[in-house]
């Protein structure tokens, strides 16, 4: 892959995540602040949900999974790592300081997960695997491992549209073919479990295949 679709395809991720940040801190924070829409789909749960502490954790980690999306995904420009690696390497400690936020609150809310421990089992893998690739990161990085750090920040970040696909998926499932509410949610999760793994492998595969080391040279 050449670098201009490299640039294209970074510009598309960029504006993907953009209208996605819009719409889920609109949807989340401003419209259905208590998530009412999302909590009426939650049957036979083994415990009532203490909506009030739920929807306060599920704000902070929408806001902490938003600005995950903004850090990882500017610390992927070339262009800022050249010129201002100060900033890539505070911006990649907020990065890592969100994704452990975002997991924390996400082990807060997986107990009470739409569909029950069919989903809050991955929910929980998630948790653990996501945090565990950024940190492996970041100790690539420490080993100046510059291409193997890349690399796993590609897999890390990738879990930042996890939610995104979870909804996608669902979306077209129970609206789209009328499966139950629960059985598309359930599908979406695995699912989205997938898309990031297989996207993230294609993205190193494929796309950015640039050498980032003598990029790292430059300013040594
Ligand atoms: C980084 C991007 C992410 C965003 C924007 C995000 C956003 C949200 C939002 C808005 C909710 C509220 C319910 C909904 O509308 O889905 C939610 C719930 C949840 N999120 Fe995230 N999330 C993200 C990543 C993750 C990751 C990586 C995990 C880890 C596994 C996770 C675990 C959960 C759990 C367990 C719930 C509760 C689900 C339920 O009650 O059924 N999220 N998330």
């Amino acid at each position: 892959m050449n670098v201009f679709k490299g640039k294209y395809l970074y510009a598309l991720m960029v504006a993907i995540s953009l209208i996605y940040i819009i719409y889920v801190t609109y949807t989340n924070l401003l419209y259905d602040p208590q998530a009412a829409d999302f909590l009426s789909h939650k049957t036979n749960l083994k415990r009532p949900i203490p909506v009030p502490a739920w929807a306060n954790v599920m704000h902070i980690h929408v806001i902490a999974a938003c600005l995950a999306m903004v850090a990882g995904a500017l610390n992927f420009s070339s262009t800022l790592l050249r010129k201002y690696r100060l900033f890539h390497r505070i911006n990649g400690y907020l990065y890592v300081l969100c994704v452990f936020i975002v997991v924390v609150t996400s082990g807060y809310m997986a107990p009470y997960t739409t569909g029950g421990k069919i989903n809050s089992i991955p929910f929980n893998l998630v948790n653990i695997l996501w945090f565990g690739m950024t940190i492996t990161a970041l100790v690539q990085i420490k080993r100046k491992q510059v291409n193997k750090h890349w690399k796993w920040m590609v897999r890390s970040y990738a879990f930042c549209f996890t939610n995104m696909f979870i909804h996608l998926i669902s979306f077209v499932l129970h609206d789209g073919f009328g499966i139950p509410y629960t059985l598309s949610y359930t599908i979406g999760v695995y699912g989205a479990i997938l898309l990031n793994i297989i996207g993230a492998e294609l993205v190193i595969r494929f796309i950015y295949k640039i050498p980032l080391a003598p990029i790292m040279a430059a300013k040594t």
